[in-house]
């Protein structure tokens, strides 16, 4: 397995009341596979995806990248953080470029907080970049991109360290259903041939049968389909 999680449990405080939203997800992700998880809004997905990242820290439970097993109930060490920038690609729903920056030096961001050689790293932005079909984007602020074309920069920003794990929440939330299904065919194309695995959380049916397994997050546990 190249993530895998056991026993997840998260709850928040809410008031007075302590809200139990994760109650124990157990979760194994293969090499160079997909795995799609859908569920009514609120179920959870996010954070589950937030302690599989190691953003959030768990109430309890036990997760692996890789072959390094991780307590989900501390924070993320230092050598954790650093190994993340490698191990891991994130793509989200509402993109999270950074406005001051332009389209190249998005996806460089990724490669020099994992400590990566400038040159080389910019020759593979740019490879990743004409491979999501916005390359003569690349001297552009985010702002000046439609939204379709915002997503297929944050992918190349995501896989810009050759991350053994690709996490995608619901990368076609905001955009309409072409463009939601150029992305996701992009996203799932390119996971593949980077052979990183791929969790994609996502509301759409046919997005999620297009990955290798399915699931449910369904009262705070995670049902294979
Ligand atoms: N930091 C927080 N503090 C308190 N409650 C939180 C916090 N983060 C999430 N929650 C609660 O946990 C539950 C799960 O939230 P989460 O965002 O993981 O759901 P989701 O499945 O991703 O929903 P959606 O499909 O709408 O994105 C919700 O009830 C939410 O209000
Ligand atoms: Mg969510």
């Amino acid at each position: 397995m190249i993530l895998s999680a056991q026993g997840l449990c998260k709850s928040f405080r809410f008031g007075e009341q302590q809200i139990e939203v994760l109650r124990g997800v157990d979760l194994e992700l293969a090499e160079a596979s997909s795995l799609s998880i859908r569920g009514d809004s609120g179920c959870g997905k996010t954070t589950l995806l937030n302690l599989l990242a190691r953003l959030e820290t768990a109430s309890e439970g036990k997760i692996q990248w890789k072959e390094l097993s991780l307590d989900a109930s501390t924070k993320a060490s230092t050598q954790e953080i650093r190994l993340r920038a490698n191990f891991l690609g994130v793509v989200y729903q509402a993109y999270y470029l950074i406005p001051e920056l332009n389209v190249l030096e998005n996806v460089l961001i990724g490669a020099s907080l994992a400590g990566r050689n400038r040159i080389e790293s910019k020759n593979r932005a740019r490879y990743l970049l004409s491979k999501m079909g916005v390359e003569e984007k690349q001297t552009q602020i985010p702002q000046k991109l439609s939204g379709g074309e915002r997503q297929r920069v944050a992918i190349a920003r995501a896989l810009i360290n050759q991350p053994k794990v690709v996490l995608a929440d619901e990368p076609t939330g905001n955009l309409d259903e072409r463009t939601g299904g150029e992305v996701m065919d992009l996203l799932l194309e390119s996971c593949q041939q980077e052979k990183s695995s791929l969790l994609l959380v996502t509301h759409n049916r046919t997005f999620a049968e297009a990955t290798d397994r399915q699931a449910f997050l369904q009262d705070g546990s995670l049902n294979p389909l």
